[in-house]
């Protein structure tokens, strides 16, 4: 297909420097937005047009658009990094567009072609270039790619008409500090998704699935909500927005498997990272025993949770009603610190991308 070709509309009221500058100061997720946003509308006569960048701004969207409804709409992560030398980089953007592409899929929402996505990503981060928070304190540009369905219709099926859009947040990280260890509960109630549901495609109704059990998550004084698999209630899944990682004492690293998680971008990364540096590494169905066993035994060592969002955040004490499970205490030896270290390392353009993962604005 012919990519459209984007229609600039430049917002005529920006945020000063003095605000802006106030923003990228905060270490803040999510509260802040850029100056401008992507808009690439679809209906089933025209594909995909209207390709746009325009000012930041609300929505207007009739009470009875069918994403109001039934929440058919996908979404993905991604960050923007500033290097040292002033240059803006984005991590493994096409892993975003393929992902996107099986949500759409799932949800049967008309794919965005990847050259179109990609093109999206790289017109947001170059007209807010000066939202990419500096080099070396953590921070990024987080993008929020995102689809719905835009037809004003209370059918249930597919919609005829939808708009795909990006915007862009200046954030610092996910957990107040990114370094300290989260405490997760076990949902026992509750699953995320079953076998042939959405569970696999990054969807906002997974995650608005995920809020009740994370409300008593926070009751038990836990800022994550760890799922098990909805038919046996026996194996890891994965935490309400990223994914799960264990590691035994000889450097083994599993991670589950499963058809109703999300292949995460930063959890493909870590196992590829960890093989390339000759580690053990395992995709298998791994049961809440063997993670209580092994932790008992002091066979696992340790635990962390990964994401766009989260980066990769050791997880201390897995609290349960009936029992709770402590990790040894997180060190800068510490394996998910040294993948951390080496994964931030790369997109902050201070250790070799030797993966080729980087593309440059
Ligand atoms: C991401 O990591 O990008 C996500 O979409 C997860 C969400 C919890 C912010």
């Amino acid at each position: 297909m012919t990519e459209p070709a984007f229609t600039i509309t430049r917002n005529p009221a920006p945020a000063s420097d003095a605000v802006r500058r106030e923003v990228l100061a905060a270490s803040t997720f999510g509260q802040h937005f850029t100056d401008h946003m992507v808009t690439i509308d679809w209906t089933v006569e025209r594909g995909w047009h209207d390709a746009r960048v325009e000012p930041y701004g609300p929505l207007t969207l009739d009470p009875a658009s069918a994403v109001l409804h039934y929440a058919q709409e996908v979404f993905e992560g991604l960050k923007a990094y500033r290097h040292a030398d002033g240059s803006v980089h984005t991590f493994r953007p096409e892993q975003n567009a393929r992902r996107m592409q099986a949500s759409a899929r799932r949800l049967a929402l008309p794919e965005l072609p990847e050259d179109l996505f990609l093109a999206s990503i790289r017109e947001l981060v170059e007209i807010d270039e000066a939202w990419v928070p500096a080099a070396g304190e953590g921070k990024a540009l987080y993008l929020r790619p995102f689809m719905i369905a835009h037809e004003n219709f209370l059918g249930v099926r597919p919609a005829k008409t939808v708009r795909y859009m990006v915007i862009a947040s200046p954030v610092g990280s996910y957990f107040a500090d990114p370094t300290r260890p989260v405490d997760i509960w076990l949902s026992e109630q509750y699953s995320r998704a079953g076998a042939g549901g959405t569970g696999a495609a990054k969807c906002g109704g997974n995650y608005a699935a995920s809020l009740l059990p994370t409300q008593e998550a926070y009751a038990n004084g836990c800022e994550q909500v760890l799922f098990l698999d909805a038919q046996e209630q026996t194996y890891l899944e994965e935490l309400g927005g990223m994914n799960i990682v264990l590691v035994y004492k000889d450097g083994t690293v599993v991670t589950p498997e499963s058809d109703s998680i999300l292949s995460g971008v930063t959890r493909n990364s870590v196992l590829e990272l960890m093989t390339a540096a000759g580690h053990r590494v395992e995709q298998r169905r791994i049961s809440l025993q063997e993670w209580r066993d092994g932790a008992a035994s002091g066979e696992i060592v340790e635990a962390f949770a990964c994401g766009t969002a989260a980066v990769i955040t050791p997880i201390g004490t897995l609290k349960a009603p009936s029992f709770t499970l402590t990790n040894p205490t997180v060190t800068e030896a510490s394996l998910s610190m040294r993948i951390r270290a080496q994964l931030t390392g790369i997109q902050n353009g201070v250790e070799p991308d030797a993966h080729g993962w980087l593309r440059q604005l």
